[in-house]
């Protein structure tokens, strides 16, 4: 196998440029670029949610609440409710024929028509695979995902400047997520009231959530799981498909090995690039309480301290010198760390597994990359992959 060359100035990263752009934290916030502080912060009891504007959201009933927005006791209940819906078991026994099913049926379109967009196809999985976990399964699978993005997107970065777009953005979005509510989220639950299944909407419904609170916790399910994990196999892909030598070695490598490669280009770029906290008063140690921590993820991921030599190059066999997991603070950590980042490395490799084996694949058109300042993220449009049609 050809060796994978790590220069110590070299940077493989495509969406530092833009991010160092846009990256913008709260004004009052101290921000965090060290990863053993950034995952002191995230580590430590007492800290508090501030990501995504949840300091304004965090009112009402907690029993009706996001999980993302919940702290404490409260958290951690919910946490370990939802705990079986990511076990190794439940991605290997539920999800993974799902993750197969997809693959297949997207690649056997890329090979039947000789052209596909990575960002599409994709979608499709990601929406598929999170829509089993959540119990979102009672509609077209592709238009649900249509709606999601529509709601997300116009409750997001594209109309968040000035108030009169900001206003118009949330107009639009509540517009599509009653159609979310009316045509996914309504049957899914009527399904479930007839015959419960072992999914989250269940759950709720055990939990008497309201319908609005079953509506919220879904779209936040469809922003976590289901948008990240899209940006994240078009980056890999692109990676991948530009390299010759790191898509020779992920193909060369065991399960194991794959999932190392693809958390060591998640950890150079990552989705969610800032993650805030607020300290409560019981706070102790280094962190200061009542004060508001702004972790800029991609420099605390690329923090010699942690990752060792050549911090910005993509090394596949970095692992034995990263300290704290090869994606370092992507997938988050401490109470909140993401639940589903199982799921996302299994589908990802997976379906990269599948596509990088087409014959002839090329990347054909690479991806443009927009920033979205709602998830303080980039996202990719308008990549086309092409192999021979059959
Ligand atoms: C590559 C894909 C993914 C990335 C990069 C990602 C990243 C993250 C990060 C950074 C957090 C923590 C946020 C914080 O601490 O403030 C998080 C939380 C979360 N993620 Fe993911 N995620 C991915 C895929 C998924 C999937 C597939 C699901 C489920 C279907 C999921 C469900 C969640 C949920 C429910 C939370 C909130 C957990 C809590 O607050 O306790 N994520 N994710």
């Amino acid at each position: 196998m050809e060796p994978v060359s790590t220069a110590s100035e070299r940077d493989d990263r495509k969406s530092a440029a833009l991010a160092a752009r846009h990256f913008e934290a709260d004004v009052e916030a101290e921000v965090v670029r060290q990863f053993a502080l950034g995952r002191s912060v995230l580590r430590t009891v007492g800290m508090r949610q501030a990501g995504i504007g949840a300091e304004q959201i965090k009112v009402g009933n907690p029993d009706q609440m996001s999980v993302f927005f919940l702290d404490g006791d409260a958290h951690k209940r919910r946490r370990s409710a939802i705990a079986r819906f990511f076990t190794p078991k439940a991605i290997a026994t539920r999800y993974r024929p799902v993750m197969d099913r997809v693959t297949q049926r997207l690649i056997d379109d890329l090979v039947a028509t000789g052209r596909a967009r990575i960002d599409e196809i994709s979608f499709e999985l990601s929406v598929e695979v999170a829509a089993q976990i959540i119990g979102l399964t009672n509609s077209n699978q592709k238009a649900m995902g249509e709606r999601i993005r529509r709601t997300l997107d116009a409750g997001g970065g594209t109309y968040r400047v000035g108030k009169l777009r900001a206003m118009l953005g949330f107009s639009v979005a509540a517009f599509h997520a009653v159609q979310f509510a009316t045509f996914d989220v309504l049957p899914a639950v009527l399904a479930r009231r007839r015959s419960r299944q072992d999914d989250v909407i269940s759950h709720m419904l055990d939990e008497r959530y309201s319908i609005k609170a079953l509506l919220i916790e879904c779209l936040t399910y469809g922003a976590a799981g289901m948008v990240t994990t899209r940006e994240f196999i078009t980056m890999a892909a692109w990676h991948l498909l530009e390299k010759d030598s790191l898509r020779a070695h992920f193909l060369a490598s065991d399960e194991a090995g794959q999932v190392t490669l693809l958390e060591e280009i998640l950890r150079l770029e990552p989705i969610a690039g800032l993650l805030q906290r607020r300290a409560g008063g019981d706070v102790d140690g280094r962190l200061c309480p009542g004060r508001l921590y702004a972790i800029d993820v991609r420099a605390a991921n690329t923090d010699p301290a942690a990752t060792g030599p050549c911090p910005h190059a993509i090394d596949p066999d970095r692992t034995e010198g990263m300290k704290g997991g090869a994606a370092g603070l992507s997938f988050g950590d401490g109470a909140h760390r993401c639940p589903g980042a199982q799921v996302a490395l299994q589908e990802s490799r997976l379906f990269l597994d599948q596509l990088l084996r087409v014959p002839g694949l090329r990347l054909a058109k690479a991806p443009e990359m927009r920033w979205r300042s709602d998830l303080m993220s980039y996202e990719l449009r308008d990549m086309v992959v092409t192999c021979a049609a059959r």
